[in-house]
């Protein structure tokens, strides 16, 4: 299993790039059920759950190319034929986002098969409320043996109001309306740039759809669509990840190719603790720290509030923060996986349920953590940055399924990270996961 090394101490300089956003290309990949034509995603991130999605749509009897035409970061999916609509156990097991097959498979072949993802490191991640959906629209829903089976000959437009905002609850229900009968009003809609990003690839393939990124959204049901090229938005939780390493190393960091409009909030959450903002251009902002950092709150939201995926990213830069940070965690309901080693590294957090109070500064001191979900890993190694010493990340695959080459885009920058182990070698232990 790899690792991480890491010294800590070194200020982050000079400028970091952002790799498309894993939680766009994963469903947009999935669109691509929608039509028996090409589906070419450009700017995909070289990134385990990419890998993950390919052989589940390979799986299926789908082609899928990835790094087509000489670049590592364009796929080319073809859906001509799906032999077998059915998202089995193995694979959905170390990717929960595999319940986004499930809305295109009906709409596309009547029936889809998909293991129940079951829950993961930070909560039970329930999909009722895609079920609740497709039943509306007609499907009839059987659970059996893990699976979910799902069919309908044609899926008919209906009025959703969804009960709680779910980002893949949309985004499944919205690729099942696209090719409905009729026209599907969508409210209370998750309102994150991945589903205006999905929204904006579904239009390119000739959907009709209004209102992506607000709370309500509007289809016209079309009886096909056709195949399009698209360029994935960069991904904003990695961006909001190297603007919070800039910071917490008392760094001068440009961070490249990235959507400043995307992460309003934690930029104004960043600047609200110290930190200089300034944006060189209109894909780049800048983050500048003298490591003098003032305690501020956080409450996680859905968009456009601060992002729950950068929560345990916050949380790190809390512990250097002078005076108390209270840290909400109101959309996971065990999303402090990482709380437990940034004490064991030398923080002063107390924890009451969902709440969090991070006393600072605290001074870190290097250890041997391990590394529980996505998000808690990158916390993990934003604390190490600062740590005095020579840390070592253990389970870091957690990492590599929603950060391209990390360590070497930090390594750029200045810090002091090695790997050991080898990145893509097959894992027989790998956990449920969480995205
Ligand atoms: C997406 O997960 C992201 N994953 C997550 O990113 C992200 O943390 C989450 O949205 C919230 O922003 C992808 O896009 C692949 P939800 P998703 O449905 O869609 C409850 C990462 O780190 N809920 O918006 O699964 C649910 O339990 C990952 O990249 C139901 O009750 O999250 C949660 O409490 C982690 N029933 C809340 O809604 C449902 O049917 C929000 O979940 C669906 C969700």
């Amino acid at each position: 299993m790899d690792k991480f090394v890491i010294r800590g101490g070194n200020p982050l300089r000079g400028t970091i790039r952002v790799s498309g956003a894993k939680n766009s290309a994963l469903p947009c990949m999935a669109a691509a059920i929608l039509t028996e034509e090409d589906v070419t995603l450009e700017n995909i991130p070289q990134v385990r759950d990419i890998e993950t999605e390919r052989k589940l749509l390979a799986s299926m009897g789908a082609s899928v190319q990835l790094g087509s035409g000489g670049s590592a970061h364009r796929t080319t999916i073809s859906c001509r034929s799906l032999s077998d609509p059915v998202a089995k156990y193995e694979i959905v097991k170390t990717m929960r986002a595999s319940s986004l097959v499930l809305g295109p498979l009906v709409a596309r072949a009547g029936i889809a098969r998909v293991a129940m993802p079951g829950g993961c490191a930070i909560g039970g991640r329930p999909i009722d409320l895609h079920i609740k959906g497709l039943e509306q629209m007609g499907a009839t829903i059987q659970q059996a043996h893990g699976y979910l089976e799902a069919r309908a000959s044609k899926l008919k437009g209906a009025h959703l109001v969804f009960d709680k905002i779910t980002v893949t609850g949309t985004e499944d229900l919205l690729m099942a309306a696209v090719l409905a009968e009729g026209e599907t009003v969508m409210e209370n809609c998750a309102r994150e740039p991945e589903v205006t990003d999905l929204a904006a690839l579904l239009t390119a393939m000739g959907a009709k759809i209004d209102g992506a990124g607000t709370s309500t959204i509007r289809v016209q049901g079309v009886s096909s669509l056709h195949g399009a090229r698209y360029r994935i938005h960069p991904d904003r939780i990695e961006a909001g990840t190297f603007l919070v390493a800039g910071a917490i190393t008392a760094g001068d960091l440009t961070v490249a190719d990235c959507n400043p409009q995307h992460l309003r909030a934690v930029i104004a959450k960043l600047e609200e603790t110290g930190a200089q903002i300034d944006f060189p251009g209109p894909d780049a902002v800048r983050i500048r720290s003298n490591g003098k950092l003032r305690a501020a709150d956080i409450s996680t939201e859905e968009y456009p509030g601060f992002p729950t995926d950068m929560q345990a990213q916050y949380m790190a830069l809390a512990t250097q923060a002078e005076g108390v940070s209270v840290v909400k965690e109101n959309i996971f309901e065990n999303r402090f996986m990482h709380v437990q080693e940034l004490v064991r590294m030398g923080a002063n957090i107390k924890l009451d349920g969902r709440t969090a109070a991070v006393r600072g500064p605290a001074k870190l001191s290097a250890a041997a953590v391990m590394c529980s979900d996505l998000r808690a890993s990158a916390s993990l190694v934003l604390a190490a940055l600062v740590a005095d010493g020579e840390s070592i990340l253990d389970r870091v695959y957690h990492m590599d399924r929603g950060y391209e080459r990390i360590e070497e885009k930090l390594r750029g920058v200045g810090a002091e990270i090695q790997r050991i182990g080898n990145l893509f070698a097959p894992r027989a232990d790998e956990v449920v996961t969480d995205s």
